[in-house]
C-alpha cells in the first residue's frame, strides 16, 4: 500500500473515465513542459530536484545550528510570512505535540517554537515578550528579500531586545538569517554582524520552498528527523514523475480539481479530522491561491476542521450553493489513540460505544459526513494518509506542489508568480509615506477621505 493515496472513488458521480480521457492530451502537454522546463515561470522548477540535489553541507550545517539552538535557547523565535512561515509552522503543527510548547521542557527536550512577523499587530508581539519572559532564547529570521514589512518590524524589535539582554556580539550567534545568497537587506546586514546564514535559492519560490532551510531549520530545532523529511520528498519525486495519471496520484488530483471545476465547482475545501493538520491547511490554501488565482481563474481553496466545523458551517455545505468539492485529509493511523469508557450511569447514552477507540469514532464521523455531503451534490477526494510522521510530510507536500505546478500549466498561467500581491502593498507604502510613493500617495488619501 502506498503512504499517500488518492481516493476518488465518491466522486465518481462527477468524474467520468470520458472526462479524464478528455483531458489527458493537455496532461501530457502540462507533463512535457514542466519536465523539460520549457513552461511558464521555468525559472522556478528548484523545488522539483531539490529532494537529490540539495546542499549537503549546509544540511549539516543546519543539523548543528539546530544543536546549539536546542542547547542554548529556551525559546526560538521563528520570524518570517507567507512562504517564509506557513509551511514551518504546517510541519511542526502536524508532526509534534498537540500542546507542545505546553509540554515541560525536560519532556519536549526542545524548545518552545513561536512566531512573529506574520502580523501587524503590537499586541501580539509585546504578548510575545511576556511569554519569552527572561528566559534564553534565539531568532531565526526568514526573509529572501529582507524587506518584507511584517518580519522587517518584528525582526527590528527583537533584534534590538537581544542585542540589549545579551550584548551584541553574543546577540549575533543567537541570530539565524535564512535568506537570499547574494542580496538584499537582510543578506547585507548579516554579512556585517556575522549571522550564521542559510540560501533561500533563487529558483524555488517562497510557497514551494518549506522543504530547504526556510523550513528545515525550525523544524530540526524543534526535534523532528529532517533526513526522515527529505526521504518522503524523494520517494515522491520518483513516484509523481509518472507519466500516467493511473499511477500518479498527483496528477489525478489535478485532472479531478480540473473536472469538478468545469462542472461548477468553485470552491474547494481541504478537510480535516486532526487538530495537528489546521496549519498544514493554512499552507496548502497559500499554495493553490497565489499559484492559481490569477487571470481571473482558478478554484477558491479553503479548509474546514471537522468534526468542529460541523457544529458550524455543516448546514451550508449540505444544503446551500451547490459550488464546492472537499478533499479530505484522512490520516489512517492516529499517533495516540483512547478507548471510551463504560459508564454505570450510561445518561449521555453513550454506552453502545464502550470499549471503541475514540480515533473509531472520528472515522465513524467521516464516513457519515462524506456519505451525506455526497448525498448533497458535493463530491469527495481522499487523500489517505498512512500516518503523520517526517516521511509522510516530506511527501504530502511534493504531492500538492507537483499536483498544484501540474494543474496550473494544464489551466494555461504561470503558478510560480504572484503579481497581484503587490497592490495592497503599494497602497499601503504610499499611505505610510514611504519615499518615493509620494504621488499615489495623494492620489490615495483623496480617496479614503470619504470612508
Ligand atoms: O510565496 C511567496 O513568495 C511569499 O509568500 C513570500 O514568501 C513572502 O511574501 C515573504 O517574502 P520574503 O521571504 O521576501 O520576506
Amino acid at each position: 500500500m502506498k503512504s499517500i493515496e488518492l481516493d476518488y472513488s465518491n466522486a465518481k458521480n462527477f468524474i467520468s473515465d470520458e472526462d479524464i480521457k478528455n483531458l489527458l492530451p493537455l496532461l501530457k502537454n502540462a507533463h512535457d513542459n514542466l519536465h523539460t522546463g520549457n513552461g511558464l515561470g521555468s525559472d522556478y522548477l528548484g523545488w522539483m530536484d531539490y529532494p537529490i540535489n540539495y546542499d549537503k553541507d549546509e544540511f549539516e550545517i543546519i543539523k548543528k545550528s539546530a544543536k546549539k539552538i536546542q542547547n542554548d535557547s529556551d525559546v526560538l523565535i521563528v520570524i518570517g510570512i507567507g512562504g517564509s512561515y506557513l509551511g514551518t509552522r504546517a510541519a511542526i503543527d502536524m508532526l509534534g505535540h498537540n500542546f507542545r510548547n505546553n509540554i515541560d521542557k525536560k519532556e519536549r527536550r526542545t524548545p518552545e517554537i513561536y512566531y512573529a512577523g506574520n502580523n501587524i499587530s503590537s499586541s501580539y508581539i509585546l504578548d510575545l515578550f511576556d511569554v519569552i519572559g527572561d528566559r534564553d532564547y534565539s531568532i531565526n529570521i526568514i526573509s529572501k528579500s529582507g524587506t518584507t514589512t511584517e518580519p522587517a518590524i518584528a525582526f527590528r524589535i527583537f533584534k534590538d531586545h537581544l542585542e540589549k539582554k545579551y550584548g551584541k556580539e553574543e546577540a549575533s550567534k543567537r541570530i539565524y538569517a535564512t535568506t537570499d545568497a547574494k542580496k538584499g537587506a537582510l543578506k547585507q546586514l548579516s554579512d556585517k554582524k556575522g549571522y550564521e546564514q542559510f540560501v533561500i535559492r533563487d529558483d524555488i519560490g517562497g510557497r514551494y520552498s518549506v522543504i530547504t532551510p526556510v523550513g528545515l531549520l525550525p523544524i530540526a530545532v524543534a526535534g523532528f528527523n529532517i533526513d526522515m523529511i527529505m526521504e518522503g520528498n524523494k520517494d515522491a519525486r520518483e513516484e509523481y514523475m509518472n507519466e500516467d495519471v493511473y499511477k500518479n496520484d498527483a496528477y489525478m488530483y489535478a485532472l479531478c480539481r480540473m473536472i469538478l471545476e468545469q462542472k461548477g465547482k468553485d470552491i474547494e475545501l481541504l478537510v480535516n479530522y486532526e487538530p495537528q493538520l489546521q496549519t498544514f491547511s493554512e499552507w496548502w490554501k497559500q499554495l493553490f491561491a497565489e499559484s492559481h488565482g490569477k487571470n481571473q481563474k482558478g478554484i477558491y481553496p479553503s479548509s474546514l476542521n471537522y468534526s468542529t466545523d460541523l457544529h458550524s458551517v455543516g448546514q451550508y455545505i449540505q444544503d446551500g450553493k451547490r459550488i464546492m468539492f472537499e478533499t479530505v485529509l484522512n490520516v489512517k493511523k492516529p499517533r495516540k489513540d483512547l478507548k471510551i469508557i463504560l459508564d454505570e450511569e450510561n445518561l449521555d447514552k453513550l454506552n453502545y460505544m464502550a470499549n471503541k477507540s475514540v480515533d473509531y469514532v472520528n472515522h465513524k464521523a467521516l464516513e457519515g459526513a462524506m456519505l451525506a455531503h455526497t448525498d448533497g451534490q458535493v463530491p469527495n477526494l481522499m487523500i489517505n494518509i498512512e500516518r503523520l510522521d517526517e516521511y509522510n510530510f516530506g511527501k504530502l507536500i511534493y504531492f500538492f506542489e507537483k499536483a498544484c505546478a501540474i494543474n496550473g500549466y494544464m489551466m494555461d498561467i504561470n503558478p510560480f508568480d504572484q503579481p497581484g500581491v503587490e497592490d495592497y502593498k503599494t497602497n499601503m507604502f504610499a499611505l505610510l509615506g514611504k519615499p518615493g510613493y509620494e504621488d499615489k500617495s495623494d492620489e490615495l488619501k483623496e480617496r479614503i477621505k470619504g470612508i
